[in-house]
């Protein structure tokens, strides 16, 4: 009969080259059960150990032992292997391109038009107006009744827009924030001194209009108001918008709920006046529509005309972020393709 610890060296071998050829963790742990597992050849011939002689226990024991012992380490490091080049494996090439740049966040900022916009309302909020906010789906009677649009009045034209279905309840999406003017006289005595920024809709769609725009508009009653406090206040206002010293000036206009009514141009801020594409070779913008209430409008706000006059004008935020920015397509504000967005 071999002598068990013969038996064991050969175990030893036979397992060791077992483990060697493993080529997964199946495979190995096969190896493990088959050799010194717990119903393994080596743990097999330690259980008989408790049969033999003292001295025959202790040699055949710890021959078994070391065997033992050597499996396990050579099962363990084969382990790391095989688990290793499996994530390698998963991980792709297993070379790792230190020089690759990292993912940093992007931090995003807020639309040119917001910022427009929100630039126009606190040039006049240091001028000593306040913020008033109305619906975007407004009533016919404040957007048109009572701004001296009466229905079936041909300045309706100027500004379509879109009805709503229900003709009981006659309600518009609103065309300017001229309504807040009248919402805002109703709920208050003068001084009245107001800025109303908002989102207004007409039908309307090419490259300087678009069917949902913004405008914010401007007005000011008190007693002896004046057309001179107009002109100060949107000079000062220019100034603060596009640089001091920059010319303006007042063109006849007509609005229903205006009288005297001014359209305004400020000097090109693109060719300075010699003439370019963007001013037509006028050398001017017209950049907001103004004039003095008209004394019917105060008739449907209960202000007595002869006691109070005041002022309002209305300018569109999307024509100023154009000329501030040199954008000649207003349609580029609402295509939300970030390429173009994150420019400004
Ligand atoms: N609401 C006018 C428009 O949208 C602009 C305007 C406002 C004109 C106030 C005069 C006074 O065209």
């Amino acid at each position: 009969m071999t002598d068990p610890s013969d038996r064991l060296k050969e175990l030893q071998e036979a397992g060791l080259r077992a483990i060697s050829a493993a080529a997964s963790e199946s495979d190995l742990l096969d190896a493990k059960g088959k050799y010194f597992g717990k119903k393994g050849a080596v743990s097999e011939i330690l259980k008989t150990v408790a049969y033999l002689p003292a001295e025959e226990k202790k040699r055949i024991g710890g021959a078994a032992n070391e065997a033992r012992g050597a499996l396990e380490a050579a099962f363990n490091a084969r382990l790391d292997e095989i688990r290793e080049r499996e994530r390698l494996a998963r991980e792709g090439s297993g070379l790792l391109d230190v020089t690759l740049p990292g993912r940093s966040a992007s931090v995003g900022h807020r639309h040119p038009v917001s910022r427009t916009l929100s630039d126009i309302v606190s040039v006049f909020q240091r001028l000593g107006f306040s913020v008033r906010l109305g619906p975007e789906i407004e009533k016919d009677y404040y957007n048109f009744e009572a701004l001296n649009i009466p229905k079936d009045h041909p300045a309706r034209d100027m500004q379509d827009t879109f009805y709503m279905d229900w003709p009981e309840m006659d309600l518009v999406l609103r065309t300017h924030t001229s309504p807040i003017q009248i919402r805002t006289m109703e709920g208050m005595r003068p001084p009245v001194r107001v800025i109303a920024p908002g989102a207004v809709y007409r039908c309307d769609s090419d490259v300087t209009h678009s069917p949902m725009f913004h405008q914010v508009e401007g007005f000011a009653v008190d007693r002896s108001v004046t057309m001179a406090d107009l002109k100060g206040l949107l000079t000062e206002f220019c100034g603060m918008m596009f640089g001091p010293g920059l010319p303006l000036r007042f063109r006849p206009s007509f609005f229903p709920f205006t009288e005297p009514s001014a359209e305004v141009d400020i000097r090109c801020v693109i060719c300075r006046g010699a003439g370019c594409r963007v001013c037509k070779d006028s050398g001017w913008l017209e950049i907001l529509g103004c004039g003095m209430i008209d004394p019917s409008v105060f008739g449907f706000v209960g202000y007595d005309p002869e006691e109070y006059t005041g002022f309002a004008f209305g300018m569109g935020v999307e024509r100023i972020a154009m000329l501030r920015h040199g954008i000649n397509d207003i349609r580029l504000f609402f295509e939300n393709d970030i390429r173009f967005i994150s420019q400004f």
